[in-house]
């Protein structure tokens, strides 16, 4: 059996990879409990490539209830070392408006509550591991090369703000992101980073704005259909990067 290439967490309006053959079904469970649902297993374009959605297929989960560490966990045991993860976000930066797809470089932890790493439980060694590139470098220039070969316009770097949710910002909260130099604002960038880099996974982030932040462009109220269909259509390329980025 083929090593599995890429592993993908889909995130708000992503929920499956359309474009997956022969598609295996892993229920795993981990030292960590159960992760968000089933591993989706399958070839795309002629590697093997792994999908979990991070809110469950059915989104039901809130961020702050996702298993962030049974996620990932679930993946390594199934043999993946690298992770894309897909985030949907809130446009913050004038050149990050909707439908733009992004790689951002850093991150900007405002969450709070969460078990944010593997040194939790009583007896566990203490992790310190470094986290100034937030993202793995050589994962994301993989991204971008994979992103010019097949046509798809992403944005090169970016601050990730990773806020509690599940309500959205004021106006107030974002334009103290604005002001911390976030470009772009989601709810499950963070712990879920830090524990790939001390679970030692590869990985990194590609951002799919939704909308514009609370306060920013039109200034218009932010609905669930405007996500989703702007989600929808940011995706379209989505198949052939992440094939490209699954072969090299
Ligand atoms: N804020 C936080 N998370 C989000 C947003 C937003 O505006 N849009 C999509 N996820």
């Amino acid at each position: 059996m083929q090593p599995i290439a890429l592993a993908v967490i889909g995130g708000t309006g992503v929920y499956n990879l359309a474009t997956l053959d022969d598609v295996q079904t892993h229920e795993v469970e981990t030292r960590f409990g159960t992760p968000s649902g089933p591993i989706r297993v399958g070839s795309l374009l002629g590697h093997r490539v792994a999908f979990l959605a991070r809110h469950g297929e059915g989104h039901s989960l809130p961020p702050h209830k996702i298993n962030y560490r049974a996620n990932l966990a679930a993946l390594q045991q199934i043999g993946a070392s690298r992770v894309l993860a897909l985030n949907t976000v809130g446009g913050i930066g004038d050149d990050f408006g909707p439908r733009v797809l992004a790689c951002p470089d850093q991150i900007i932890d405002y969450t709070w509550g969460r078990i944010s790493t593997l040194c939790e439980e009583a007896g566990s060694d203490v992790l310190h591991v470094d986290f100034g590139h937030p993202y793995t470098p050589m994962l994301r220039s993989k991204i971008l090369a994979a992103a010019k070969v097949t046509g798809v316009t992403v944005r090169d770097g970016g601050c990730y703000a990773a806020t509690q949710g599940p309500r959205l910002e004021t106006i107030a909260e974002i334009a103290r992101l604005r002001r911390d130099g976030c470009d772009l604002v989601g709810m499950t960038g963070m712990p879920e980073a830090a524990l790939a880099r001390e679970l030692g996974l590869d990985y990194a982030c590609l951002a799919i704005v939704a909308n514009w932040a609370a306060g920013c462009g039109d200034g218009e109220e932010i609905t669930m259909a405007e996500v989703l269909s702007n989600v929808q259509a940011a995706s379209n390329g989505l198949p052939e990067l992440i094939g490209e980025l699954a072969r090299g």
